[in-house]
Formats: C-alpha cells, structure tokens, sequence
C-alpha cells in the first residue's frame, strides 16, 4: 500500500454505515487485527442488522477502519460485566458494548479510531439514548496499543478477566474497559461507602447529635472513628460543638 500523508488524507476519510456487501471486506479486515475467529453469521449480523451502530471510515471509497457497537438492557448484560452498573439503576437502564474497533494498520496514528470513537460517544450522548449510562469493551491484557488507547481516552478499567479468552485454544486474559456517560456512575466500593460513612458521621457530630452519644457510639462500634474526630477539633461555619 502507498505511503499515507498524514496531513492531507484525514481531510479525504469519510463514515458510512456498514452494509451487506462490506461482508467480505470486514472479515478480511477483522482476521487481519484480530487473534480471534467469529463465525459467518457475526458477520452477516453486523453488517445489516440495525441494532448495531457499524460504522466504517473510508478512504478514496475503501474501508480503513471500523467501529462496531450494541446498546443493550442491563438484564442483557453477561454475568462477568454485571457489576458495571449498580444494582440500584433501574432495568430498564441500558448500556452500549463496543464489539469491534480496528483501523488498517498503515492507516494507524492519523486520528481515525479516535474519530471512530468520537462519532459513537457523539450518537450515545444524544437527548434520546440519554437512558445508556455506559460504554464498555474487553481487551486482551497484552493489547498494550489498544489499552493505552482507551485510557488515553477516560476509559478506566473495570474487571481482571482471567482465561477470558481463547486464542487458537489457548486461553488468555483480558480487562473489562468502561466509561460512564449520560451522568452515569460507577457502583460505590467499599472504599467509597467506608469514606461517606466519616464525611456523614462528622456532619452529624457537628450539627446535631449530642457529643456524649457520639463518642459512646464511636467507641463501642466503630473504635477508629474518634480518632479521626476529635472533640477538640475546631469548627468553621454555622455548626457548632454541643
Ligand atoms: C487500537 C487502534 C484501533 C488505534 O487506532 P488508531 O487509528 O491508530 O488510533 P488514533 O490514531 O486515533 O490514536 C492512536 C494514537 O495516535 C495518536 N495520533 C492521532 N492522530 C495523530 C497524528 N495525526 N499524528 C500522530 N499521532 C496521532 C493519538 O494521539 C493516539 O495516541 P494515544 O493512543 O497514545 O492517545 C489500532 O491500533 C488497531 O486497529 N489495533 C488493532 C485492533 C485492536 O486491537 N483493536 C482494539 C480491540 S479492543
């Protein structure tokens, strides 16, 4: 393939839709950037059933990259990725799950994953999908190109998925990737509920509870509490000490 100009050729790269005559070309593609075997009808699927957001960049009408997604119900999500959303969103909360992202390799570097990823997130966010509250892909852990892309991007990571999985019948393992959107939230961690438990706990101590029950309570239940609060701590603001 002929050398890429930078400079001139992300001015040429146009989106379209994937359709049934790309079928070729995309396994063709996705064989070339991926260790992993999806059988025909993944990709007669992707190429024209209107539930997936199959986006293709091309260049001088030939296909240099792609970006596969699928919003689905939080009931749909598979047992290993549950936890990317609290328990407490309602089911009718939906997420959308990035199948496939890949650009031909002499086309790398120039922006087109990043505009791929950018059209999505731009269609995600629209008054009308405001219900999807995350994004979130698996990678294999030794896709360090792939990783760093999306942490560059305000992906965090989510899951370790040990023997996720198999490559030529080897297993391997992969991460879980998310970013919340639509003021979506992650499910609080311990670490969380044990932080908002001291922020309440000096407010109450301030404002209303009288200091004796504090101090017994904090004593007997939770023995590090009056170590962090102090009855001779000082005070600002409307609150006071009883
Ligand atoms: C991961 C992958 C999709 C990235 O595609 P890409 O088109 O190279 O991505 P971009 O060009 O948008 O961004 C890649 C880097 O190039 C840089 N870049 C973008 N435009 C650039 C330009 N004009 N000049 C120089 N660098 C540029 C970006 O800053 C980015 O760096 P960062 O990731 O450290 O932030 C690609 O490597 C790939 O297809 N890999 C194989 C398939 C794969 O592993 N897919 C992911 C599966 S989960």
């Amino acid at each position: 393939m002929s050398c890429v100009q930078p400079s001139t050729m992300v001015n040429d790269v146009q989106l379209r839709f994937l359709c049934p005559e790309d079928i070729h070309t995309v396994k063709k593609l996705c064989s070339d950037w991926f260790p992993i075997e999806y059988p025909d009808s993944w990709y007669e699927e992707i190429t024209s059933n209107p539930k997936f957001f199959s986006l293709a960049a091309t260049y001088h009408s030939n296909i240099i990259g792609l970006i596969v997604s699928e919003v689905k119900s939080r009931n749909k999500i598979h047992k290993e990725d549950r936890t990317i959303l609290a328990s407490s969103y309602p089911d009718n909360t939906q997420v959308a799950y990035i199948l496939s992202l890949g650009v031909v390799q002499e086309y790398r570097q120039h922006g087109i994953a990043s505009l791929l990823l950018e059209t999505l997130l731009s269609h995600l966010t629209t008054s009308e999908r405001h219900n999807v509250k995350a994004v979130y892909l698996h990678v294999l852990t030794t896709n360090t190109t792939a990783i760093r892309f999306y942490e560059h991007r305000s992906f965090r990571r989510h899951n370790y998925l040990p023997y996720y999985y198999a490559i030529k019948g080897v297993p391997k393992d992969g991460f879980s990737y998310v970013l919340y959107i639509n003021g979506g939230k992650p499910p609080w961690t311990f670490t969380d509920c044990i932080s908002y438990m001291f922020a309440h706990l000096q407010h109450l101590q301030l404002c209303s509870l009288p200091q004796r029950l504090f101090r017994r309570l904090s004593t007997t239940v939770w023995g590090v509490v009056p170590l962090l609060y102090s009855p001779h701590r000082k005070t600002n603001g409307p609150c006071h000490t009883m």
